[in-house]
């Protein structure tokens, strides 16, 4: 399947036209970096020029959103940090239908190229263009590498007058380049609520459990989950969720109920689960503060969630539109070597800023600024 639309090139004409080498950053890239100038020529010299092929493990985007807005710095809605530098415009977003489709689309072709074999990308945009981007992401690395459309709840509930659904959520596209991806797996505490829910059994020895069936939904054809496991067959329509000779051993550890009838199911206890904590679903809440330093600044925790599950503390993570310098700093962080981008003089200036509150003045980056 794919978009076709005016204006539409191919991407060989993105990776073969000519850039300039990056003067100061030599011929590959060793320690973090703040670039500032257009992403495509910076990423293009990037490929050709300084050795970063194939080599980052983890992209993080929230590009302009194609809303036909100039966003300001020094308003009521911005921190001190961005009202010192008063009431200027931090960036245009006016670039809209077939062309902003195409902008991205171009960065997301050279963003591919930089990405590692065990790379991931997250694209973060908003419900009115994230379904055209959708159809964009899955022509550039394949359907088969899309892992996740997470909702992001990003602000409370509003009291629009318009009419319609109040739209608290926007959305995170995440794709892999491979199969084989970096992912450690994020987990979350589970609530009060949901252990009082869920785990309403008390054991012998006082212990909050729940039970789960042994089987589940679909027959399988001649698979050892369809034979009879203590003499007894999966009921019509199920199989057994193990190798029976892995439910000997959970009923050996205790870890088997019977009924009175009978009938086997599996014990979960609390203070395990509670060890294990919940896997994080694609549902996520991490709202935006409400007075940040760059107008459309992301929240720092859900991108140290990002950089946790999909880099490795060696890794390269880059950021081509990096605004404030969020990814960047959660990086700083957790240890990663990073490469911002960003055109716009304050988002620069605010990202130095933020840098500096992590410490990075004491290790030393590179920056650098490019004619746009
Ligand atoms: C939505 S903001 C990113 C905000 C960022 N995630 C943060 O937490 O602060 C988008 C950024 O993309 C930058 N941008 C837009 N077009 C660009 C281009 N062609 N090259 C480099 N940066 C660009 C803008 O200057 C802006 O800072």
């Amino acid at each position: 399947m794919k978009l076709n639309y005016h204006g539409k090139i191919h991407e060989d004409r993105y990776l073969t036209s000519d850039s300039e080498s990056l003067p100061g950053l030599g011929s590959c890239i060793d320690s973090s970096v703040l670039l500032q100038g257009d992403n495509a020529c910076i990423m293009r010299s990037l490929l050709q020029h300084h050795e970063l092929a194939g080599r980052v493990d983890l992209v993080y985007i929230d590009p302009p959103f194609a809303t036909n807005t100039v966003f300001r710095i020094g308003d009521e809605r911005t921190s001190t940090i961005s009202s010192q530098l008063s009431d200027k415009i931090a960036y245009h977003d006016v670039m809209q239908g077939s062309e902003f489709l195409e902008f991205i689309r171009e960065r997301l072709i050279l963003l591919r190229e930089l990405m590692s074999a065990q790379g991931s990308i997250y694209l973060h945009i908003d419900y009115k263009i994230g379904h055209y981007i959708k159809i964009i992401m899955d022509e550039v690395f394949g359907i088969q590498n899309f892992r996740n459309d997470i909702a992001r709840i990003k602000c409370n509930p509003k009291n629009f007058s318009r009419k319609g659904f109040g739209n608290i959520k926007d959305l995170i596209l995440f794709y892999t380049k491979t199969n084989n991806f970096i992912w450690h797996e994020p987990r979350v505490p589970i609530s009060e609520s949901d252990l009082s829910k869920l785990y309403s059994k008390i054991s012998k020895d006082g212990r909050k459990y729940t039970t789960v069936p042994v089987h589940a939904p679909g027959e399988t054809i001649n698979g050892v989950t369809s034979k009879p496991w203590r003499g007894v067959f999966p009921p019509k329509g199920r199989h057994w969720r193990c190798d029976p000779i892995e439910l000997d051993k959970l009923d050996a550890a205790g870890l088997i109920e019977w009924s009175k009838k009978g009938n086997p199911r599996r014990i979960n206890y609390a203070d395990d689960a509670i060890a294990r904590g919940k896997k994080l679903q694609d549902i996520w809440d991490f709202k935006d503060m409400a007075y940040p330093d760059y107008p459309t600044q992301k929240n720092l925790g859900m991108l140290e969630t990002i950089v946790h599950a999909s880099s490795n503390e060696n890794s390269i993570v880059l950021d081509c539109f990096c605004g404030s310098g969020t990814l960047l700093v959660a990086s700083e962080k957790l240890g990663r070597r990073w490469i911002g981008i960003d055109s716009s003089d304050h988002a620069i200036d605010v990202a130095k800023k933020r840098l500096d509150g992590v410490g990075i003045f004491s290790k030393g980056y590179v920056e650098a600024k490019y004619p746009v």
